[in-house]
């Protein structure tokens, strides 16, 4: 029997694009089956300003391919000097969506990020004020905390205090991947989202060490032990309207993956609705995929959902491209390392 599952056209609520023959070749990817999609502001140099935000705007434009309709949701990256009124200003346009917390060091080009919070109190203010979201990436850099313990541990010293200590701030927790994660995610009010990758509801940490290391693997936050892989796909697959898709999809080319020190990311823009809907299927929760993918992080961005619809089917084979062969050289499209059978018409 041929199953087929209609939903409305879905967002991607965290996704790198980066930029030149990069954002050339993997935009494509994403505009194919996302309507919208909240942009990482981790250039080099970083998308600081309103200004930086509407010039890397107008780039993403025109790299689309023709006929293409794709609205990219602009992200500013916050800096100790960021500057309030130019935040509350870029909101006001409706060119930025939200601002993006890096602690400095974290992940991919997060050096000019927050060592000191207490130096960004002032924007945060702000930003309760406006009820603009602040996304955040979740770790500690602390080099005496444990990889595989820095989340839980940026939640107790960093998130926590930051949301008492600024009542009304609008918080995204990007990418979470523990079970302390979806707890603390649980614990807040409608000021309160989290985004779950699509990887982290298919690989744990084996994947990435058991039986070889497996560079296409690594992402950061880490993928943790299986019983938080577990936590993160019953969070995805429940409705509640506090997680929604944040693919977090990170291309980098082969060359910088498969390397001494190999970059963190996993590319999984190609493939993401495929193998979400082979997940939710697995967790018999295919009738809640459109509320993870279409309708949960919209709500809480406060836009409207999407008009259009793309229908997911259930027939032979899925296929997709190994590699996307971009200018700036090929980029490998997550393995789930099982065959998938969903098919996305648009
Ligand atoms: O795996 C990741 N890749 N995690 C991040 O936080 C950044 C991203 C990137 O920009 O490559
Ligand atoms: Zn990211």
């Amino acid at each position: 029997m041929t199953q087929s599952l209609t939903i409305r056209r879905p967002d991607d609520f965290h996704l790198h694009l980066r930029d030149g023959a990069m954002l050339q070749g993997v935009l494509p990817e994403t505009a194919r089956h996302f309507a919208r999609a909240i942009i990482m502001p981790n250039l080099v140099p970083p998308v600081v300003t309103a200004k930086d935000a509407a010039a890397y705007r107008d780039r993403i434009l025109a790299a689309l391919p023709e006929g293409a309709r794709f609205e990219p949701l602009m992200t500013l990256y916050l800096t100790e000097g960021t500057d309030p009124a130019d935040i509350a200003a870029a909101h006001a346009s409706g060119l930025v969506k939200a601002v993006k917390l890096y602690p400095a060091g974290a992940t991919t080009n997060s050096h000019s990020g927050v060592r000191d919070f207490d130096k960004v109190r002032g924007v945060l203010e702000k930003m309760a004020e406006i009820g603009l979201p602040l996304c955040v990436h979740g770790e500690v850099t602390d080099p005496a905390v444990d990889i595989f313990d820095r989340e839980a541990v940026f939640i107790d010293r960093v998130l926590d205090p930051i949301r008492r200590a600024t009542p009304g701030l609008r918080v995204v927790m990007e990418h979470i991947t523990t079970e302390e994660g979806v707890a603390y995610a649980r614990s807040g009010g409608d000021d309160l989202g989290a985004t779950i990758t699509t990887h982290h509801l298919i690989i744990n940490r084996n994947h990435i060490l058991a039986g070889g290391i497996r560079p296409h693997y690594y992402c950061l936050p880490v993928a943790k032990r299986e019983k938080h892989r577990l936590a993160l796909r019953a969070a995805a697959t429940s409705g509640e309207a506090r997680f929604f898709l944040g693919t977090d999809s990170a291309p980098h080319v082969d060359a910088l993956k498969e390397h001494a020190c190999g970059c963190a990311g996993c590319f999984t823009a190609t493939n993401t609705m495929a193998l979400l809907a082979h997940v939710f299927e697995e967790e018999g929760a295919l009738d809640r995929l459109e509320a993870y993918v279409s309708l949960n992080g919209a709500a809480f961005y406060r836009l409207l959902p999407n008009e259009g619809t793309i229908t997911l089917t259930k027939a032979g084979p899925a296929e997709w491209p190994a590699k996307i062969l971009t200018g700036a050289g090929p980029v490998t499209v997550f393995d789930p390392g099982f065959p998938v059978h969903w098919h996305v018409e648009t």
